[in-house]
């Protein structure tokens, strides 16, 4: 579009809005103020639609606030009352910490490159560079994955989008109670759902995760869905599932005839050797599984954007044919492929000089996570997880997640994340994430120990 015909369009837009104000007021409405009188104009639509266009009435059923603005809206109001507080942020689960200098490199190599004739390109291959893929099987899968399984995407959230839509309106999801939200919100997006009732949607089947049964749902209490999403290490939880968990989940997914969703983005923190990193690493998850997975916790790559999905050719429906197809079909309908300079981070990454850094990297957020983890339980609260895992999660018995996010907020100036924001199974606990520096982590240490110490 021309500037002049976009100019003149804007313009129209406005006109249509003059009679509701008086002619001086016309007259202020000029650059800076163009975006508020565009509000105006869509606060006034509200309630005297411009449009016949039918709302997604999928969309109505979401709750009015997703989980993190409602966090940052208490985090204003706290700051506005109190102008001089010193927040830390042990809240959203971004990285902090700067990407591996070496991945950095790789990556200001490649941009570079591009301003060259000879180092330009566009669109890449479909499905990722095939040397990154290469990569990722040889060094995370040890091979036992084709490289034309793997689909190399922008991220794993995005990927989930594109997962469900692949899956549409006619399935039934069970999901890990508490979990990513994610998950849920999207499965309500694409029509999975009936209306929410009380804390829960119908439709979907919510596993409980629970210290009592070790965070693992018990299985046979599950009425079948046809998708399960399964997260280990699990946010918010922070467990980690067992080979013996993971091989009666893969189990069950065969009796039922149900695929799993295998959720592996926080994978780079296992140390323990009875946790597998991959849900390939069972035997028989080829038949039943397909695996997200992402580089933003890996390499501090949240903002980057590179991750991917493992889609097993075996993998089939109910009618014979095979979820691959689909996906492809679906992956380059709705993306283009990721970023060349992305995928050239991801293949530093995987080299040797990457993996080291990454390690060094995840552990200093393995660090921080036994201090928080430490503290907690040294001030006699039940924690769980921060051991193969970034997220800490501690029990707050008898008291409402929001209520002990508020004291925290206003004693010791930390933002946490509410359990219940996690569904209903998060009541009562508290996310604490080790995405932040070691300075802020002892500096909540010791405010922590002054509110809850005796
Ligand atoms: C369980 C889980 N899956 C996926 C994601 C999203 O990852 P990405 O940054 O690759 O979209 C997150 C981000 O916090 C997450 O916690």
């Amino acid at each position: 579009m021309h500037l002049s015909s976009s100019l003149s369009y804007s313009c129209c837009f406005h006109c249509s809005f003059v009679p509701k104000f008086t002619k001086s007021k016309r007259l202020q409405v000029d650059r800076s103020t163009r975006h508020s009188t565009l509000l105006v104009a869509s606060t006034q639509t509200a309630s005297n639609p411009m449009t016949k266009v039918p709302r997604n009435p999928n969309l109505a059923k979401l709750e009015a606030g997703y989980l993190f603005p409602e966090i940052a809206r208490r985090r204003s109001a706290y700051l506005e009352s109190h102008p001089d507080a010193n927040i830390i942020s042990l809240g959203i689960g971004d990285t902090t910490q700067p990407i591996p200098a070496h991945v950095a490199q790789k990556m200001a190599e490649k941009a570079l490159a591009l301003a060259t004739p000879e180092g330009y390109s566009g669109y890449g291959p479909d499905l990722g560079e095939a040397e990154l893929r290469k990569k990722i099987s040889q060094r995370l899968y040890g091979g036992k994955v084709d490289i034309d399984e793997i689909f190399v995407s922008d991220g794993a959230k995005c990927d989930i989008g594109r997962l469900q839509m692949m899956f549409g309106s006619g399935v039934v999801i069970a999901v890990q109670d508490p979990s990513y939200p994610v998950y849920v919100d999207s499965a309500v997006i694409v029509g999975q759902t009936g209306a929410k009732n009380g804390q829960l949607y119908e439709n979907i089947r919510y596993m409980s995760c629970l210290p009592e049964n070790n965070f693992f749902p018990q299985l046979d209490k599950v009425p079948r869905a046809d998708i399960i999403f399964f997260c280990s290490p699990n946010n918010p939880t922070g467990a980690a599932a067992t080979r013996e968990q993971l091989e009666k989940l893969v189990r069950y997914a065969r009796n039922n005839g149900s695929i799993i969703v295998y959720d592996a983005a926080y994978a780079p923190f296992i140390r323990a050797k009875q946790v597998p990193h991959s849900i390939f690493e069972i035997e028989g998850a080829d038949e039943v599984a397909l695996e997200c997975n992402s580089f933003s916790k890996y390499a501090g790559f949240t903002g980057v954007r590179l991750g991917w999905v493992v889609c097993p050719k075996k993998l089939r429906y109910a009618d014979g044919s095979l979820v691959h197809k689909d996906f492809r079909r679906i992956f380059t309908t709705c993306f283009n492929g990721a970023s060349n300079i992305a995928q050239a981070g991801g293949l530093a990454v995987l080299d040797d000089m990457g993996m080291e850094q990454v390690e060094r990297l995840t552990d200093y957020y393995l660090e921080n996570a036994n201090i928080l983890s430490r503290t907690m339980q040294s001030l006699g609260f039940k924690v769980f997880g921060g051991e193969n895992s970034p997220y800490v999660w501690v029990q707050f018995p008898g008291r409402t997640s929001w209520d002990v996010f508020e004291e925290i907020l206003e004693k010791a100036q930390i933002v946490t994340v509410p359990g219940s924001g996690f569904g209903p199974g998060g009541e009562s606990f508290l996310r604490l994430s080790a995405f932040a520096s070691r300075e802020h982590c002892l500096e909540a240490k010791s405010r922590l120990e002054k509110i809850f110490g005796k």
